[in-house]
């Protein structure tokens, strides 16, 4: 007989049995439900709930367990539904009876909902650190930069210069809003789910507090039904990795593109470019485009979840089972696609004289001459018919904005004077000096920030 079908005669049906088991995946959270059973096996002994011989016991068998799976060779076996039934079968095994006692004042629906909060907590660390990791390599790379200009673009079109180092702290701070949001998650994570029991709480005296102490909580939950049927911090976690991958996926698709003969802007390393099995000239961006691709099914996997729970009654559904693999594989693939991308953001690099060029080319400085004119007295919006027309000019005969002379400006207006010859990328840049502005004083200052910024977190 199965310790979970005392009042059944029959076995589960084989398919039936493969089809509602969780361990393939559920046995990754072992370290933290053999976590939460110490804890729990000493806080029942504390109580006067079970005898301290027997949490003695309890605690001495989960540990060798834990050594077993660490080794590899805890005996798994199929049959049992989960990861908690392997654990404690096996508890048996090793100390007899008194393994039995473990599961009072607890069931596997608070269990599994500690194990899920415990695991998320370690995982949002990690998070965090890796794209702590990968702003700093962001910030490298801006650093090394400085000097470099290049356009900035809008509808993807030349549209006025930027340092390449203000363009690449863009994605410092999107990097610096998912930190944030998944230590915003982290709070709400971080609520000690056990002791409610299957959904009504526990006839006995436990003490929480001393269970989120031992765990680790800064909070108890407030209401047991919600406890073990909230997957919140489940979508909210993958909500914030879909922010964080949408963004790495933005940057890619610049990489990518900067990294076309047509743009020629920056080149990736070889060690993360493929090659072509059949055209030999290739450089392939294969790397990049995976994290593109793989931001797809991180989105997937926000709606799997929210789908999973928008129809589910309270309390504690099988339904609720479905949030595992998703949410594990988010975070793989999020730390992966962050841990490679950060490797190959540290080998970028950028040609400095293609962005140079690339920003001398078109007619970049239209913004600034019609700037130059409201400076003179005219309003903007008429100082931009005057240097549309310049920019027309300039183009039917042939010419950029650098090769014209005082008198074809003039032919627009009289209020061009010989500085007008002044302007230039540089000039361009340096006027933009306010906050959050591309000019140099500007982007020195939002630089210093951004090391502050890792300097706190170290
Ligand atoms: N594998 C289950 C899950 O992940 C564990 C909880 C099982 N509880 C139950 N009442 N069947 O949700």
């Amino acid at each position: 007989m199965k310790p979970t079908r005392p009042r059944m005669q029959k076995g589960l049906d084989r398919k039936a049995q493969a089809y509602t088991a969780s361990l393939p995946f559920d046995r990754r959270l072992y370290r933290e439900d053999i976590e939460g059973s110490i804890a729990h096996a000493r806080m029942l002994a504390r109580q006067g709930i079970i005898s301290e011989k027997d949490a003695e016991l309890i605690v001495m068998g989960l540990v060798s367990i834990r050594e077993e799976m660490e080794q590899g060779t805890f005996p798994f076996k199929e049959e049992m539904e989960d990861i908690h039934m392997n654990i404690e079968v096996r508890l048996a095994e090793k100390i007899g009876d008194a393994a039995g006692r473990l599961h009072t004042a607890r069931s596997r629906n608070d269990q599994i909902a500690l194990d899920m909060r415990l695991y998320l907590k370690r995982a949002i660390t990690e998070t965090v650190g890796r794209l702590r990791g990968f702003q700093k390599a962001l910030l490298e790379l801006a650093e090394a930069n400085k000097s470099v200009v290049m356009p900035g673009y809008t509808h993807l079109q030349r549209a006025q210069p930027v340092l390449f180092t203000h363009h690449l702290l863009a994605y410092f701070e999107m990097a610096q809003r998912d930190v944030e949001r998944f230590l915003d998650c982290l709070k709400r994570v971080d609520v000690l789910p056990l002791g409610s029991g299957a959904l009504a709480g526990v006839p006995y005296p436990i003490d929480r507090d001393f269970l989120a102490r031992e765990l680790g909580f800064g909070w108890v939950s407030q209401n047991s039904i919600d406890a073990v049927s909230d997957r919140d911090f489940v979508a909210e976690y993958e909500a914030a990795a879909c922010l964080a991958m949408m963004h790495l996926s933005r940057l890619v698709e610049e990489l990518v593109l900067w990294s076309t003969e047509e743009f020629g802007l920056v080149e990736m390393d070889e060690a993360y470019a493929t090659g072509s099995s059949i055209m030999p000239q290739k450089r392939n961006p294969d790397v990049a485009e995976l994290a593109r691709g793989k931001t797809g099914r991180v989105y997937g996997h926000l709606m799997a979840i929210l789908t999973t729970l928008k129809g589910l009654p309270l309390a504690y559904n099988r339904d609720l089972q479905e949030d595992k693999e998703g949410l594990f594989d988010t975070i793989d693939t999020l730390h992966f696609t962050l841990e490679v991308l950060t490797g190959m953001v540290q080998t970028l690099k950028v040609d400095s004289a293609r962005t140079r060029k690339a920003a001398e080319e078109g007619y970049i400085l239209a913004t600034d001459l019609a700037d130059y004119l409201v400076k003179k007295g005219i309003p903007f919006r008429k100082a931009h018919g005057i240097v549309g027309e310049v920019v027309r000019y300039a183009s039917e005969s042939g010419k950029g904005l650098k090769e014209l002379t005082l008198e074809e400006y003039r032919r627009s207006s009289n209020l061009f004077d010989k500085d007008v010859l002044n302007i230039t990328l540089e000039s361009s840049i340096a006027s933009r000096d306010v906050p959050g502005g591309t000019a140099p004083e500007q982007v020195k200052k939002a630089l210093a920030r951004a090391r502050e910024i890792l300097k706190g977190d170290a």
